[in-house]
């Protein structure tokens, strides 16, 4: 028997339940006796003054028991993230068509509707802002604006022998998981609160429901077995929903439930954000950047909410893989009259990176150079390993896995065949775009970048693991299930991951960037080092040899002729009154960023990772297919090679949506219209690339002391998804005259891609 078990391609743990039904969600949980349903109700306006809302005749409806808004909460109305000032239930102003003013609980789903549809809001409307480029005018922002800069830019981009300037406009994104946002809040003993929350981040629900209800954190248990997906949407935002949830359960001292159904969801949460993309760019005749001026204005909605989070994130990889000698890079949040967008994987990397990637394809077109040979020349290197945040990139990959990829998958020879299949075929145009990921890994807060497990073995060997992390579906608690294994060198079946709880671990940070692995998983394995160093000892005393000849394997403790089983070593801890109870905590070392001067050294380490895509355009019809796509993607050494891989399939679709077919439309008096699968179009497993070649680095550990040496996997490999929006960009670019380049905004839906190549039949830009 073989217990390795970090390296190796486990079964998600809850793979066949995810089929069978037995992975219970929040809405499968039994329904506890007296069960209140709760409904939102919503402002009809996209902005006004709120001035009066008149909740009696909800009251009348059948089964209606309670009604709840801003004056029935009892602590502070505010549930802001990450700046104060955003209230769970608004008393002055509405501000996006949706945003929640009150709620009703009734004994069924179908009467809290029925009474939610009977409020009366009285407001006095007010000129509502929809878009970037307004509220640029306005200079109206949600967090003050931000810069990044490294050397004089002015300067440097005056002296620069090439000029170009460019803008691209790049479309938000639904999260569209699958379990829409729910709360299920439960009266606890001594008049405490449980709360089970389709959250990413139980420990600010906890905190921000206690500040609402006036309550010590201590009093309020916050509890999450599995969400069925977050991508980002369940980190700020189900604190909304459990709120509402928490404070009926409050007032009626019965049990409340809150269910969005997908129409609600959509209409009511946050997105990806929308970014206006600008920049100026001096280099010379090989293309080689000299310097950088960028403009990135994010289409924050109607909150702060984690926007000031996004947009730092978004300068920060404004460099994509890139040196610039001299760097300005703005980051501008501006409030308009929609849902509060929020984090969505990524966290705002993508946008800053297509500035990046478009502005190296205009300079490539520019100078009637290859894409790629541009990319190269401006990778990061020895001597021009800067970055604008003034970290100093090590152990850069990009130029050695373009090297394999280039053999690999024949990039040279494919470009020219595409080139030369274009020049003989009118109507059906070729692209092909080869573009590089690299992503820094770390909450860019050094203070978010800490975690706590807490490990306990029973007497007949069987070891429950709890940590602060979430299972949102990535396989978080299959990873950590496998390091804790490791370490006490026991199969993985001895190991149980439960759910995960504010009372168990404290004061835990969101499982988001990423780095959900990184940093529960070292606090696992602290955990459960301390735990065998205990058992070692017992089991050096027993065998009478010296500690250090005391071995855990294959589910044995052993020391040359000696052996015991792991269970009968834990009952040998007990009964010689030794704890098989431990904490576990984490901080990752190195960090540090002044946001002040928007420098340091945010990210403990960068995962990279490189796609190829081959598209094909109809330029009558501006229909497309994905013909090829590779990738090489750096996940360190894996945890889990199969849910690497699948991580990195899932995010390259999701990518892939959300830059040619995922639109979000709202009509002119700002209702969302796309607000169901029915008028919101996601890709399918059918949508992926008919010829799909993945692979992960090998010999790649991490050169950084990461958890067993593996990387982040979550958001990176969405960038891969940029190739695809390049490429179809180059097919485009190909109608266009010679030295002219092809703008693109994103989706790239057919109508868009049509109207592309419109515009570069004629010539414009
Ligand atoms: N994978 C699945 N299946 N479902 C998800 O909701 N969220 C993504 C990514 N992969 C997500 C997912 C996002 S946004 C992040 S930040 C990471 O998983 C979080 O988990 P990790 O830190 O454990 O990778
Ligand atoms: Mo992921 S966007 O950091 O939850």
């Amino acid at each position: 028997m073989d217990t390795a078990t970090v390296g190796q391609s486990f079964a998600h743990d809850s793979a066949a339940h995810h089929v069978d039904g037995k992975a219970s969600f929040i809405d499968d949980m039994p329904e506890p006796r007296n069960l209140l349903h709760a409904h939102l109700i919503t402002s009809p306006w996209a902005h006004a003054r709120l001035t009066g809302l008149d909740l009696a005749p909800c009251l009348t409806v059948p089964g209606v028991v309670a009604v709840a808004a801003a004056a029935d909460i009892p602590g502070l109305n505010d549930i802001g993230a990450i700046l104060k000032g955003e209230p769970l239930f608004p008393t002055e102003t509405l501000d996006y068509v949706g945003h929640p003013v009150a709620a009703v609980a009734a004994l069924s789903p179908a009467a809290a509707r029925a009474g939610a549809a009977l409020a009366k809001i009285v407001g006095t409307p007010l000129p509502p802002v929809f878009d970037i480029r307004t509220a640029l005018e306005r200079e109206d922002y949600v967090c003050p604006p931000m810069t990044m800069l490294r050397g004089d830019v002015d300067k440097a981009l005056a002296a620069a022998p090439l000029r170009l300037s460019g803008e691209t406009e790049i479309g938000g994104q639904d999260h569209f998981y699958l379990e829409t946002h729910i709360a299920l809040a439960l009266p606890a003993d001594g008049g405490g609160l449980h709360i089970f929350s389709s959250t990413q981040h139980p420990s600010e629900v906890q905190h921000l429901v206690a500040r609402l209800l006036g309550m010590p954190q201590s009093a309020v248990t916050v509890e999450v077995r599995r969400l069925g997906g977050g991508f980002g949407g369940k980190e700020s935002q189900a604190t909304l929903i459990a709120g509402v949830a928490a404070l009926l359960c409050r007032k009626t001292g019965r049990p409340v439930k809150l269910r969005l159904d997908r129409d609600d969801d959509m209409t009511v949460t946050g997105k990806r954000h929308s970014f206006l993309l600008r920049w100026d760019v001096g280099f010379d005749k090989d293309g080689r950047v000299e310097a950088v001026d960028m403009l990135l204005a994010a289409g924050s909605g109607w909150s702060t909410d984690l926007t000031p989070g996004v947009v730092s994130r978004a300068l920060s990889h404004a460099d994509n893989a890139y040196f610039y000698p001299a760097a300005r890079i703005r980051g501008l949040s501006c409030r308009t009259n929609h849902q509060s967008n929020t984090a969505f994987r990524g966290f705002g990397a993508p946008q800053g990176m297509i500035a990046a990637e478009a502005m190296m394809d205009d300079i490539a077109h520019h100078l009637r150079l290859d894409p790629l040979a541009v990319r190269k020349i401006n990778f990061y290197g020895p001597g021009r390993d800067i970055t604008p945040y003034h970290q100093t990139v090590e152990h850069f990959r990009l130029p050695a896995m373009l090297a394999e990829m280039e053999e690999k998958a024949d990039l040279a020879k494919r470009r020219v065949a595409v080139d030369s299949f274009n020049a003989g075929s009118p109507i059906i145009k070729k692209g092909f775009a080869v573009a590089p990921v690299k992503f820094g890994v770390s909450f860019n807060n050094p203070a978010m970048n800490q975690a706590g497990a807490l490990v306990m073995a029973y007497t007949d060997g069987s070891v429950l693991v709890n940590h602060g992390g979430i299972e949102m579906g990535q396989g978080l608690y299959t990873k950590i299930a496998q390091v804790t294994a490791e370490v006490f060198e026991i199969p993985l079946n001895q190991i149980r991951v439960s759910s995960t709880r504010t009372d168990k671990v404290p004061n835990t940070s969101p499982t988001a960037a990423s780095s959900g692995a990184d940093l529960n998983g070292m606090a696992a394995q602290q955990a459960a080092e301390i735990i065998r160093g205990r058992m070692a000892e017992v089991a050096a005393r027993k065998f009478g040899v010296p500690l250090e000849d005391v071995q855990f394997k294959n589910g044995e403790i052993r020391s040359g002729n000696y052996h015991i089983s792991f269970a009968e070593l834990a009952e040998l801890c007990h009964l010689q009154r030794v704890s098989l109870s431990a904490n576990g905590f984490y901080r990752t070392p190195k960090i540090h960023f002044d946001k002040e001067t928007m420098t340091g050294r945010p990210f403990f380490y960068f995962a990279h990772g490189l796609a190829a895509a081959e598209v094909a355009i109809d330029t009558l019809t501006g229909e497309w297919k994905c013909l090829r796509v590779d990738i090489l993607h750096d996940v360190g050494r894996s945890l889990n090679p199969a849910i690497d891989r699948g991580q990195i399939e899932g995010a390259f679709l999701q990518g892939l949506g959300w830059l040619t077919m995922e639109e979000l439309v709202w009509d002119k008096d700002g209702r969302l219209l796309t607000h169901a699968p029915s008028t919101y179009k996601i890709p399918t497993a059918r949508d992926l690339p008919a010829d799909f070649r993945v692979e992960l680095l090998a010999n790649a550990d991490n050169p950084e002391a990461s958890v067993y040496r593996s990387k982040a996997v979550g958001e990176p490999p969405l960038m891969l998804a940029v190739s695809v929006w390049l490429a179809l960009r180059d097919a485009v670019a190909s109608m266009a005259p010679p030295g002219a380049r092809a703008t693109l905004d994103a989706p790239a839906t057919p109508e868009r891609i049509l109207a592309a190549v419109e515009a570069a039949r004629s010539g414009v830009r």
